[in-house]
């Protein structure tokens, strides 16, 4: 087969006639600032760069389609546009582990560029072709709004000093910077510095590697399909016990849906990459398994070898948030059904002592206590349910001593809203703060109404798309309002409490339905 021209940020380049623009892109011409995240699910967004001007998600766009046009990545755009977006994504917060963040100002610059209106509608209706996990939508909004007015952001203003950002957002999430590398695709992800002579291996669905001389010759010989759906609803496999129960609570499997899929590359002899880039993944890789499996893949075969999973795979293969059945007596006393997992009734006793806990065998996938509150929160979130009615304030202390206030105005309404105050010690960043509680929020909302994975009887994943589990969309998140408490105690972790006291309002507003998520929206234009 022939090969295909185009140009590519200016320059002539030819590659290979096969295969995707994106991997034409990343594989052949080295260009790791367009990023993947589920390719070739053609669902995330990560992947997007403007061809001739317009929007492309380049995983799912055959490079031959490209022959003779003009194919622009962030590394593209002139200086003075690049500074324009960094500029506005750092100053509003609108970018926190940053892997999805080159291909949603792809995307925006391109609705800038159609000279359609770019008011909030239509950068919602573009950023629908998107997945943000860490932000909750609204600092990217505002970003596009004020590029669209040539603005600075409102939400916080004032001097910033970045370093002080980057420990709050690492203390927040997880090692990570705060800067414009990260809006522009600066940031080196867990295999993008892989040398280009390295092997391929992609794990099949049975989690056998295939190593091959290229990542498409790997997902070919892995066998991986298109990621499907299923129409089965989310799963809350755990029953509470017959008894007469104050609150229940049962939920499902729940995928932390971190954007950069686990990997990790590692010559031989040699020291893995961190899957760990930037940004802790919600706790999701913590003993990601990508940086032993490069080494040992490596030293096998005597060449540097780059581990890349799949967005299936992690899906199927990475951990979940564990389901449990929660059933309290009015006084706080009660029992926790939990699907067994590794130090989960050591999280549930930081909350209280005196429930009694159950662990279960479930067939299904991989649970972890690690994820963002996992045992703790939900059992903070059923104790708060007992004393707190409708539309009254909740007050969550985290473990580690963070306290967040969380009230739900108008749910199910298009004029719902959410009210945050959050006590962390030392603010830092307000910016920083403010987006990581933001995005705990979002988080929070969609666990509680849309989010959970359908897993069958005999432990089947049945949803293996980043969008089959029910994030919550840009259109759909209700607006957030964050108070920063006045605390110059030692600063920690703030978000958590925010999660956690999040779920309890939205739960709180929506009546306590017994069984998450309820399926109903909190915010709805309908
Ligand atoms: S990698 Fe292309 S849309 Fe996700
Ligand atoms: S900043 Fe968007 S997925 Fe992390």
């Amino acid at each position: 087969m022939s090969g295909v021209r185009f140009e590519l940020n200016g320059t002539d380049v030819e590659v290979e006639g096969s295969g995707s623009l994106l991997d034409a892109l990343r594989e052949e011409l080295g260009v790791r600032s367009v990023k993947d995240g589920c390719a070739p699910q053609g669902q995330c967004g990560c992947c997007t760069v403007l061809v001739d001007g317009a929007p492309r998600v380049s995983c799912v766009t055959p490079v031959r389609r490209v022959a003779g046009r003009r194919v622009t990545t962030v590394d593209g755009l002139d200086t003075e546009t690049a500074d324009v977006w960094a500029d506005a994504m750092v100053g509003c917060g609108a970018s926190q582990c940053g892997f999805c963040t080159p291909g949603i100002v792809m995307r925006l610059e391109g609705l800038r560029r159609s000279g359609k209106p770019m008011d909030t509608p239509a950068i919602e209706r573009a950023l629908a072709a998107h997945v943000c996990r860490c932000t909750g939508w609204l600092g990217i909004v505002e970003a596009a709004e004020c590029v669209a007015s040539g603005t600075s952001c409102a939400a916080t203003g004032g001097e910033r000093d970045l370093d002080a950002a980057a420990t709050r957002a690492t203390i927040e999430g997880g090692p990570q910077r705060v800067d414009a590398a990260v809006v522009l695709g600066g940031v080196v992800y867990g295999d993008d510095d892989a040398p280009s002579d390295a092997l391929v291996a992609v794990p099949d669905a049975l989690g056998d590697y295939h190593v091959a001389e290229s990542l498409d010759a790997a997902r070919r010989a892995a066998g991986l399909v298109q990621g499907r759906n299923t129409t089965v609803a989310p799963s809350a496999p755990i029953e509470c016990p017959d008894g007469d129960w104050a609150v229940v609570l049962q939920t499902g499997w729940v995928e932390p849906a971190y954007l950069e899929t686990d990997s990790a590359w590692c010559a031989p002899g040699g020291a893995p990459s961190d899957p760990l880039a930037n940004a802790g993944a919600f706790g999701g890789k913590t003993r990601s398994p990508v940086g032993d499996d490069a080494r040992r893949l490596a030293d096998e075969h005597g060449r540097a070898v780059r581990v890349r999973w799949s967005r299936e795979h992690v899906v199927r293969h990475g951990p979940k948030r564990p389901p449990m059945a929660i059933a309290l007596r009015s006084d706080g006393t009660g029992v926790v059904r939990v699907a067994r997992t590794a130090g989960i009734a050591a999280a549930l006793r930081r909350v209280a002592d005196d429930v009694v806990i159950d662990e279960v065998d479930l067939a299904g996938p991989p649970t972890s206590a690690d994820l963002r509150g996992a045992g703790w929160a939900e059992l903070a979130i059923a104790r708060a349910a007992l004393s707190t009615p409708p539309g009254a304030p909740v007050t969550i202390t985290a473990p580690d001593g963070a306290t967040a206030t969380a009230t739900v105005t108008n749910p199910g309404s298009d004029a719902a809203a959410i009210e945050v105050r959050v006590a962390c010690g030392r603010p830092l960043d307000p910016t920083v703060l403010r987006s990581y509680c933001i995005g705990a929020a979002h988080q929070a909302v969609g666990w509680v109404t849309s989010e959970g994975l359908a897993v069958a009887a005999d432990g089947t994943v049945g949803d293996l798309t980043i969008r089959s589990f029910g994030i919550v969309r840009p259109a759909d998140m209700p607006a957030v309002a964050v108070q920063i408490a006045d605390d110059d105690s030692d600063p920690v972790r703030g978000s958590d409490a925010v999660f956690a006291a999040v779920a309890a309002a939205v739960w709180i507003a929506q009546g306590l339905p017994p069984t998450w998520p309820t399926g109903r929206p909190l915010h709805s234009d309908a």
